[in-house]
C-alpha cells in the first residue's frame, strides 16, 4: 500500500516538473489598430551609398591632362558650390577651392588622388546622387573631365 501511495506521489511530483518545463506563450497577438505603417527613409546613408558598387559609366581616359583651374573648378561652381559652398557648405564640403575640394567633407576624404573608384565624389556623380535630386546631373563629358582630373592625381594646375 506505502509502495503503490509512493509512486503515486512520484508522478504527480513528475507531472508538476513536466508542466513547471513547459514554456507558456508569452507572446500576445498585438490589436490590428495599433500596428502602425513604417514609413521608408527618404535617403540611404552616405556609406551605404558609398559601398555599393556604383555602375561604371565613365572610366579614366589613360594620359588625360586637365586643368583644375580651368576645367573642373567651373563646373563645380556652376552645379556644386550653391549647397558644397559659403560660410556653411553642405556636409561641410565646400567644393569653392582646391583646398576645400581635397579636404573632404564630413564622410572623410572626397576625392582619393589616382584613385577615382575609390572617391565617394566619383561615385556619387557615377550614380548621378550629385547633385542632389532635381538638380540637372552633369554631362557624360563633365564627369569624364572629373574622374580623368582625379585619375591624373588631382593636381592642382
Ligand atoms: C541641392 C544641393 C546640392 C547640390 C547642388 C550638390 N550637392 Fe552634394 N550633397 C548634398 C547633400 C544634401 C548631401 C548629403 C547627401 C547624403 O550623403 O545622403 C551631399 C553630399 C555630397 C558628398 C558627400 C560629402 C560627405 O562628406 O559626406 C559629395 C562628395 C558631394 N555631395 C558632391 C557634390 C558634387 C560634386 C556636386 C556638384 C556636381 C554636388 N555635390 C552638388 C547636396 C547637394
Amino acid at each position: 500500500m506505502k509502495i503503490i501511495f509512493a509512486l503515486g506521489l512520484m508522478s504527480v511530483i513528475a507531472l508538476i516538473m513536466i508542466a513547471a518545463c513547459t514554456p507558456v506563450p508569452v507572446a500576445t497577438p498585438v490589436p490590428a489598430s495599433t500596428l502602425v505603417p513604417v514609413t521608408p527613409t527618404r535617403v540611404a546613408s552616405p556609406t551605404a551609398i558609398a559601398t555599393k558598387a556604383p555602375p561604371a559609366t565613365v572610366v579614366p581616359t589613360p594620359g588625360a591632362q586637365v586643368s583644375f583651374k580651368n576645367e573642373i573648378l567651373p563646373i563645380l561652381k556652376e552645379n556644386c558650390v550653391r549647397c558644397h559652398g559659403g560660410s556653411k557648405p553642405l556636409q561641410e564640403l565646400s567644393l569653392e577651392t582646391y583646398a576645400g575640394v581635397l579636404k573632404g567633407g564630413i564622410s572623410g576624404l572626397a576625392v582619393k588622388p589616382r584613385d577615382p573608384e575609390n572617391s565617394i565624389m566619383i561615385r556619387y556623380l557615377q550614380i548621378d546622387f550629385m547633385p542632389f535630386e532635381i538638380e540637372p546631373k552633369l554631362t557624360r563629358d563633365q564627369k569624364q573631365k572629373i574622374i580623368n582630373w582625379v585619375a591624373a592625381g588631382a593636381p592642382d594646375n
